[in-house]
């Protein structure tokens, strides 16, 4: 007993770091916190913030599909058919019909022959890469990679090897080095969500056939984008064939929440019964499948949507970069404007804020020390004189703060 009251009383309280914490509220005293804005109102490419109209430049819904008339329906429509929620996990209660749908929808969109849905994107990479890479098994990221893919790799026994951004020597290097190992798993962001830039994918599928490596593409920012029917990276460098696994997110182009992946059928049925994210969480709501099964129906019926998503991407970044703007290696509708260090991005933010424009500020450890950037991202439904508005802020903005 006297033991326990000794140890007790030297233990720290796991809290002290909590009070410790200051830089957030020292932000939000000066005015100059960006984070949780509170959205009042969306019509899917502008927002009411304590009300007031921003044009949101910030958001993924790339093909501008959250507010679609047919997809709201279609969303309705399964709520009232099946209730709000799964209430289970797709192991036992929670497998609708739709889950069955939308993975034999996705399957064929990815090229693959079978799919497993996930509650989000970032469950998806945590269970497959946790029930892949298993002790003596390696996997190889980019050090760009997505949180989500770096995390699945602390969750699983096997090793994590990360290798500088895009640099196919190191990759091999990196191949060479675990060529004993017990199966590897190379794990790409198919378009990189800080960036904006195309991974080169035949590059990196050359290197994993030479070694017997697998490949894992994160296509969270790519499906709906890339390729001719929006099947992704694969889609995009006609290679579905020689990828093995491809993992999207619903939660950008899809207008929804959840994720997926697809690939061989039997890694797919190994993945259902080992994907401990996937297990033991509950399944996505039925409105939420309906939303992406009804956006896979706009996708394919309206393919001008994708083409001008392209042209306003072109049309923002082109806009931007005239104003003397440095967005870095964007080739994507994701747009990055590059924005000095944490103090700079704040005041540029919150500039930009205060003149109706919405954008995403990121910081270390999001982006490398030193390349805070204000991450904008375009959608198939913004206007020309929307995206001429931006600029304009951007450009007011600039001049006053001396930027560019
Ligand atoms: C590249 C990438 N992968 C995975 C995820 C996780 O997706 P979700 O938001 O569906 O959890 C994201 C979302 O930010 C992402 O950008």
């Amino acid at each position: 007993m006297a033991t326990v009251e000794k140890t007790a009383r030297k233990t720290a309280d796991i809290f002290d770091k909590c009070g410790r914490y200051t830089a957030a509220r020292e932000m939000m005293g000066r005015g100059l916190y960006p984070y949780f804005q509170p959205i009042e109102a969306s019509d899917d490419t502008e927002v009411v913030i304590r009300g007031e109209r921003k044009i949101m430049v910030g958001s993924n819904n790339y093909l501008g599909l959250t507010h679609t008339p047919y997809v709201l329906e279609r969303a309705r429509e399964a709520m009232f058919r099946f209730g709000t929620g799964c209430t289970g996990s797709r192991f036992l209660n929670g497998t609708l019909d739709l889950h069955e749908e939308l993975e034999r929808r996705l399957a064929a969109l990815m090229g693959s022959e079978s799919a497993l849905v996930f509650s989000t994107g970032y469950q998806t990479n945590l269970g497959v890469i946790s029930a892949l890479v298993t002790r003596g098994s390696v996997v190889i990221q980019d050090r760009l990679n997505h949180a989500s893919l770096v995390d699945g790799a602390q969750l699983a026994a096997g090793e994590l090897v990360r290798y500088a951004h895009g640099d196919l020597k190191a990759l091999r290097r990196a191949l060479e080095r675990n060529a004993g190992a017990n199966g590897i798993l190379v794990a790409i962001d198919g378009v990189f969500s800080m960036e904006g830039n195309i991974v080169d994918l035949p590059g990196v599928v050359e290197l994993c056939e030479e070694f017997g490596a697998r490949i894992l593409v994160d296509d969270a920012h790519a499906a709906g984008v890339l390729g001719p029917n929006g099947g992704g990276t694969a889609e995009h460098f006609g290679m579905q064939d020689r990828v093995d696994l491809t993992m999207v997110t619903f939660s950008k182009s899809f207008a929804s929440i959840g994720g997926a992946v697809s690939g061989p059928e039997d890694v797919i049925h190994y993945l259902k019964h080992h994907g401990r994210s996937l297990i033991f969480s509950a399944s996505m709501p039925p409105a939420a499948v309906a939303t992406v099964l009804a956006c896979l129906d706009v996708m394919e019926r309206e393919p001008e949507r994708r083409a001008r998503l392209w042209e306003n991407a072109d049309y923002l970044r082109t806009g931007l970069q005239s104003l003397g703007f440095d967005t870095a290696t964007s080739e994507t509708p994701i747009i990055p404007v590059a924005s000095g260090n944490i103090e700079e991005t704040f005041v540029f933010w919150r500039a930009l804020f205060d003149g109706g424009v919405f954008t995403n500020p990121v910081l270390p450890p999001a982006v490398p020390e030193h390349s805070c950037r204000l991450r904008t991202s375009v959608m198939a439904t913004h206007t020309t004189d929307q995206l001429d508005a931006v600029l304009d802020a951007f450009g007011r903005v600039g001049r006053q703060l001396g930027l560019r």
